[in-house]
């Protein structure tokens, strides 16, 4: 594990703090007051999809109990709360009908947060298309980008005076690498290449569409995505060429085939270059020749729009040093009793350091972190407390790497903790936790960890307090 940045960590004045949660994540209440099936709530519903076949339906029932939720981020001093919007609990249809009840939820979830002075950030799509969409194709067919406008329209009409902060898009690597490529996720289908990037394309031109529509409604607004991350950390982090090759593993993208394939889409470039540079990565055109030909030439305009600002969810990287191959790097083998975390990710703190570093050099634009944490081996025990030292442990460890960026006068906007409360991990159901407040799925009771007093006092004192 590299080493502990020493010097005092310090944040910028007006670094927001904040945690992370996702609709399908936290909600449950699948089909309460006249919200539609997600293509999560059907594959979880399909035998093996899901580690012990948890589901969604009940999840942490946050769709009932977000005032005590509330209350809890309050006693953390959460400044901001980033979630994600269940699209068919607002159109259970995705389109047509909109679903008042489903509206509503939402606009009374961000006046209670700003009545506690927490600063809500809305994620648009993060994974759980409504099941009627996925019908008519989901992300393969071209009108998607349409009925996401729409969906974007009514959401910003309705919070726009209250929500400025917008995310269009959480890590499209995942749900297009996992859910159209390997299947492991939602909605569970193994397309050739070529497919996949068509509904990589669509997802692009939905977000240009849907940041316009923002601006439209939204003079204040601030808007961005939240991608998945693909970062290579240098094995020796004083060689320069070390560091180019780590640059060059967490910008310039890789095309793999057969069962790997998947990881193709992992990689970065694929979604910011259009959306920020306008333009797609060579290596697509050298794989696919004429791909992009089937497309209109005016929706690279589209989905180039300029963007507030750039954010990134984090975990771990690969350390990786010069190679004379066509890549220019390759990854070190794991050391022996590497670190690990619950779900069984290495720990790789500077990592946030690079990312940083990386990506501002790249795209230009103030960076977040929209997530960041750990899965650990959480339980409440005999005195009823959960004595989480991992995760604090980690997370100094990774912040102090995060400050080191700000030494470099790269410009931080701010942190959200991954997650709030232990959630439904997805494929690994709700085996992993990496909540700051542990929640029993039995009883569905609360308990803040000691990693939730910790990072209270982390906001309190700007990050110095690690
Ligand atoms: C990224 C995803 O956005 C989130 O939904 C997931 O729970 C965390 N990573 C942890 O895997």
């Amino acid at each position: 594990m590299p080493n502990l940045h020493t010097q005092d960590p310090f944040f910028p004045d007006a670094f927001v703090w904040g945690a992370a949660t996702a609709s399908a994540q936290i909600e449950g209440g699948w089909n309460q007051d006249g919200r539609g099936p997600s293509i999560w709530d059907v594959f979880c519903r399909q035998e093996g999809n899901v580690l012990n076949g948890d589901t969604t339906s009940q999840a942490c029932d946050f769709y009932n109990r977000w005032h005590d939720d509330i209350a809890l981020m309050s006693q953390m001093g959460l400044q901001a709360f980033r979630f994600s919007i269940s699209w068919s609990r607002v159109f259970p249809d995705g389109t047509g009908e909109i679903n008042q009840a489903g509206l509503d939820f939402y606009s009374q979830l961000v006046d209670a947060l700003l009545a506690n002075g927490i600063r809500p950030y809305v994620t648009l799509y993060h994974w759980d298309l409504p099941q009627a969409l996925q019908l008519k194709g989901g992300w393969l067919n071209r009108d998607i980008a349409d009925w996401f406008t729409r969906y974007t329209e009514t959401l910003v009409q309705c919070l726009g005076d209250r929500v400025k902060d917008w995310i269009t898009f959480n890590e499209p690597q995942i749900f297009l690498g996992f859910g159209y490529s390997d299947g492991t996720h939602a909605p569970g289908v193994s397309l050739p290449h070529e497919e996949v990037f068509q509904a990589a394309h669509h997802v692009n031109l939905a977000h240009g569409r849907a940041t316009k529509k923002i601006r439209e409604f939204v003079k204040d607004a601030k808007v961005g995505i939240a991608i998945a991350t693909k970062i290579g950390i240098p094995a020796d982090e004083h060689d320069p060429a070390h560091i180019e090759a780590a640059r060059k593993a967490t910008i310039h993208p890789e095309w793999k085939d057969g069962s790997d394939k998947h990881t193709t889409y992992l990689n970065n470039a694929w979604w910011p270059d259009p959306m920020i540079h306008g333009r797609y990565p060579e290596i697509l055109e050298k794989h696919l020749p004429g791909f992009l030909d089937q497309f209109p030439a005016s929706d690279m305009e589209e989905i180039c729009q300029p963007l507030d600002f750039f954010g990134y969810n984090y975990y771990f990287g690969i350390v990786v040093e010069p190679a004379d191959n066509e890549k220019g790097w390759q990854a070190l083998p794991e050391q022996a009793g590497e670190p690990r975390t619950m779900i069984g990710w290495p720990v790789h703190p500077s990592g946030l350091y690079w990312a940083s570093r990386f990506f501002y050099d790249a795209y230009q634009l103030p960076l977040y972190v929209f997530e960041n944490g750990l899965s650990s081996m959480d339980w409440v025990d005999t005195e009823g407390n959960v004595k989480d030292h991992h995760r604090i442990d980690f997370l100094t460890r990774y912040l102090a790497q995060y400050s080191r960026a700000h030494e470099d006068n790269i410009p931080l906007a701010g942190y959200f903790h991954w997650s709030l409360m232990d959630n439904f991990e997805w494929a690994q159901g709700y085996r992993e936790r990496f909540g700051l407040i542990h929640v029993d799925y039995q009883t569905l009771k609360r308990t803040p960890k000691e990693s939730a007093i910790w990072y209270q006092k982390v906001i309190q004192s700007n990050g110095k307090h690690l």
